[in-house]
């Protein structure tokens, strides 16, 4: 059965970043972490080659369009792999890349960078944890892994579904990780499971499949207001840039697996 991501043309995140008082903060929060991720980008010689796990219709791949020269994109929802190779195409014609919709098509490579960016937060606890391993999998040793999902605060519960109310309002409940789960295993278009991680456990999970962190950004403070209003100093969201462990000696670049 082919995938359908639950969240058609992202209504239900666009409600909720449209419903905080400075919606353009939102996106200057996330430029500044895009920023520490460019500089990492930089310092990798170029050509530079990137794969965009669970790519969305490419808004990371554009970002970093001008540092690299060539991307695969991994996006199993049909639509949004369509859009993504439009996207590509209009935004940055210059990159050579390719959209694949099934893991098994990518190429047997590895990349330079590894974007995992929003994806982990609506998978089942165990595709979660098989992805990022997928994903580190295919990152160069010494290239750089990018990690970004929604964090977990102390007085936030970890498992939700976000929806837009009867009245058009975004909203979101705090549920049992069983009811996440059903609702992951058996989605419903609109209502979209989020869940939020620990800082600790993504810290955990990377190095487990050898990525050193470089930097740990939370970013997104849910004092912003509207729907997120909370304790000044809480974050929705968190990103994490690593470095794949290099065994010492081993200096090639190599992208053949
Ligand atoms: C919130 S969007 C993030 C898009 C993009 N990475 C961004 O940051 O703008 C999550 C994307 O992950 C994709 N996705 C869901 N399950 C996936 C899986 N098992 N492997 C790869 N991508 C997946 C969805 O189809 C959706 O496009």
């Amino acid at each position: 059965m082919p995938y359908n991501y639950p969240d058609p043309g992202d209504r239900v995140t666009a409600k909720m970043i449209s419903s905080i008082s400075d919606p353009d903060r939102w996106d200057a929060e996330e430029q500044r972490i895009l920023s520490s991720l460019r500089s990492e980008l930089r310092q990798i010689e170029p050509p530079r080659v990137v794969l965009d796990v669970g790519a969305g219709i490419g808004r990371l791949t554009r970002a970093l369009g001008d540092l690299i020269i060539a991307a695969d994109l991994l996006e199993p929802d049909l639509a949004r792999a369509r859009r993504a190779k439009d996207f590509i195409k209009a935004t940055a014609p210059q990159l050579s890349a390719n959209v694949y919709t099934v893991e098994s098509e990518l190429p047997e490579q590895t990349y330079d960078l590894v974007l995992l960016s929003h994806v982990i937060q609506h998978l089942l606890p165990r595709e979660a944890q098989r992805l990022v391993a997928f994903s580190a999998d295919r990152c160069r040793p010494g290239g750089l892994f990018y990690l970004a999902t929604t964090l977990a605060s102390p007085d936030r519960s970890n498992w939700r579904l976000a929806s837009i109310d009867e009245s058009g309002h975004w909203t979101e409940r705090a549920v049992s990780e069983d009811l996440f789960s059903k609702q992951v295993a058996k989605p419903v278009l609109g209502t979209l499971p989020v869940r939020e991680f620990s800082q600790v456990e993504l810290a955990r999970a990377l190095r487990a499949v050898g990525i050193e962190l470089l930097a740990v950004l939370p970013f997104h403070e849910t004092s912003l207001g509207g729907a997120l209003t909370e304790a000044p100093g809480a974050f929705r969201d968190i990103a994490m840039i690593g470095r794949k462990h290099q065994p010492q000696g081993s200096r090639s670049r190599g992208r053949e697996r």
